[in-house]
């Protein structure tokens, strides 16, 4: 591509166009003026050039510009590229061996000065960061983050493209699609009392476009979700969506297999097939969680047995109970901890849902330290030490109740401590976790939840035992599992309408209400929906890991803060009472 601005980018200069006369544009990143002598380093999203300005090798126009440029002004300069002087090269830096001799430079605009300096480094508030955002995407480290993302979206719809994928658009202004979020409502003027919700996914549009026969569809999809935000959870964020027709369970996992496989590599990651599959109780039973990260051990071990005589009451009496379980995981090196250190685990724990924290420290002379320690025999102290793998300087922690508890506190404590630890994760680990339950129990609503969503098929031989037992009915589903993040999620859909009602119904809704909420779903499965099922790919975990960022922030242009602003906008904002008239709407 040829400008007509500039010939080349700031990152792009080397040795071999020593002699070559060019022209570049840029930001000004910094200045320094040597004793009559200046040096501006220019900066655009490829990268730095310095550019020198002597007084004797350019007219006194020029270097009278040069000496006013500020850091952030665009300016644009004509030169000769030739190598630095001697001690100059810089080895950090990939233009490091050259430098432009320059003979013009225009000065673009101007700048106020930032209120950040635009490097890597930035020792600013994230508050600040996202007021100037359009400054903080200047900087390199945000400036690769959307390259990376650019780069792993290309790469995904190009994978799917070959593989005779069609991408859809579906609509943002449609009708709530419960997902187990809140929806983002938009009024409807011309109706008035009426709302459309933004889709918390294209899930139902992507079946409907399987009975319209698109028999594989993928969309780079903005979902919107009203929750309560985290490090990975924004109220708008980016599927990957995908669904395909006439296809059964190992089919999907393959073509998706394939598909992220060739993106990631695009990237620069390589990923074995097949991947690991693991069956969701397992998950849950080794390492607490139905997103494992299994770059690291630690794993859950179930230590009822060893305790059936003991004479620590809560353990002998839990070993005694129906479906009672003491479950225990091993902290290497903790168990050089001080006591109180240790004691104060429990606060953690509390807030994983457990009522107290025993603990048994193998310390590294041998001995045992643990507030139970008097309880317990010590063939009970040898088994447990056996069983857990535990060496003298680990820490083993318990839990004690039902296999859901137990598993979801030590599994919060897992990883707690390894990052406590500082356990190494090297690389990134890929895996499904497959088999989720159909349904779970809501305590706050009493009612069954899907574990999935309320399209989800269940197991065929477990259909019977809808309304007797459903907590027992498993279900077609996948999560795709990068680095302990749940960073995808599908499964087979329910293609009959009788037994979509049936769910329903499970879930709680009325005939009707099913009918005014899915009614245009259950019509359109009457009209020979083929078998199908999909996937969607969360977009901004994956590319947040492959950043090695900590948040998803971190990889979006425009994110909002906890509270769902944006800061450079203000939105939310409020609207002029004639907005909302026009919308018949009046504030409480
Ligand atoms: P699910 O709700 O599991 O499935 O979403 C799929 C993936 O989207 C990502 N994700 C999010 N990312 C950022 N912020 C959020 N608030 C957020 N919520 C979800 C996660 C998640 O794995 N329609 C189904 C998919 C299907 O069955 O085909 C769905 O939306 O990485």
């Amino acid at each position: 591509m040829s400008f007509s601005l500039h010939t080349h980018t700031c990152g792009e200069l080397r040795s071999d166009n020593i002699g070559e006369k060019v022209t570049l544009t840029g930001w000004v990143w910094r200045r320094r003026d040597f004793g009559g002598l200046i040096f501006i380093d220019l900066r655009d999203r490829e990268g730095l050039t310095q550019v020198f300005f002597d007084p004797d090798l350019c007219d006194a126009d020029t270097f009278a510009t040069a000496e006013t440029v500020r850091p952030e002004w665009p300016v644009l300069v004509e030169g000769e590229v030739r190598h630095r002087i001697e001690g100059q090269t810089n080895h950090n830096l990939a233009t490091g061996e050259i430098e432009l001799l320059a003979s013009k430079i225009v000065v673009l605009n101007t700048s106020q000065t930032p209120p950040f300096q635009i490097e890597d480094h930035v020792e600013t508030s994230e508050d600040i960061r996202l007021r100037y955002r359009y400054l903080d995407i200047r900087r390199p480290s945000m400036m690769a983050n959307l390259k990376l993302r650019s780069d792993f979206t290309f790469a995904i719809r190009q994978a799917l493209h070959d593989r005779a994928f069609m991408e859809v658009e579906t609509p943002a202004l449609f009708k709530s699609t419960p997902e187990g979020a809140r929806d983002f409502l938009v009024p409807c003027r011309t109706q008035p009392g009426h709302f459309y919700a933004l889709p918390q996914s294209p899930q139902l549009l992507k079946q409907l476009l399987m009975v319209g026969g698109v028999e594989r569809y993928y969309q780079v999809a903005k979902c919107f979700r009203d929750e309560d935000l985290r490090a990975d959870r924004q109220p708008e964020f980016t599927q990957v969506d995908i669904e395909m027709s006439f296809v059964d369970q190992d089919d999907v996992m393959g073509a998706l297999e394939a598909v992220l496989s060739d993106a990631f590599a695009k990237v620069g990651v390589q990923m074995e097939l097949p991947l690991r599959r693991i069956a969701y109780w397992d998950a849950m039973d080794t390492y607490g969680t139905d997103k494992p990260d299994t770059r690291y051990g630690m794993e859950l071990h179930d230590v009822t047995s060893i305790f059936a005589e003991s004479g620590f009451k809560l353990f002998a009496s839990a070993a005694a109970a129906e479906g009672q379980h003491i479950k225990a995981i091993c902290c290497p090196g903790a168990g050089v901890w001080g006591r109180s250190k240790i004691d104060k685990l429990a606060n953690v724990a509390a807030t994983f849902g457990a009522k107290g924290l025993a603990w048994v420290a193998f310390k590294a002379d041998g001995s045992v330290q643990s507030p139970i320690a008097k309880f317990l025999s010590e063939a009970e102290i040898a088994a447990l030490k056996e069983a857990m793998g535990a060496n003298d300087g680990d820490l083993v922690l318990f839990a004690v109740g039902e296999r859901m508890a137990t598993d979801e506190i030590l599994g919060g404590m897992r990883t707690h401590m390894a990052d406590v630890l500082d356990v190494p994760r090297e690389g990134h680990d890929f895996l499904w976790v497959v088999g989720f339950p159909l349904v779970h129990w809501d305590e706050d609503r009493q009612a069954y939840a899907a574990e999935h969503q309320p399209f989800t098929q269940p197991v065929e031989a477990d259909i019977e035992r809808l309304e007797s037992d459903p907590l027992s009915v498993g279900s077609y589903t996948y999560d795709f599992v990068m680095d302990g993040y749940e960073a995808g999620g599908g499964g087979m859909r329910i293609h009959n309408a009788e037994l979509q009602m049936r769910i329903l119904k499970l879930l709680g809704f009325t005939e009707e209400r099913a009918q005014e909420q899915f009614g245009f779903l259950l019509e359109a499965l009457k009209f020979g929906a083929p078998p199908m099922g999909g996937f969607a790919l969360g977009l901004d975990r994956v590319c947040m890991l492959l950043a090695g960022a900590d948040s998803i922030r971190e990889v979006m242009a425009f994110p909002k803060t906890s509270s769902g602003s944006d800061l450079m906008s203000a939105a939310p904002s409020e609207v002029t009472e004639d907005q909302l008239k026009e919308v018949s709407l009046r504030l409480l």
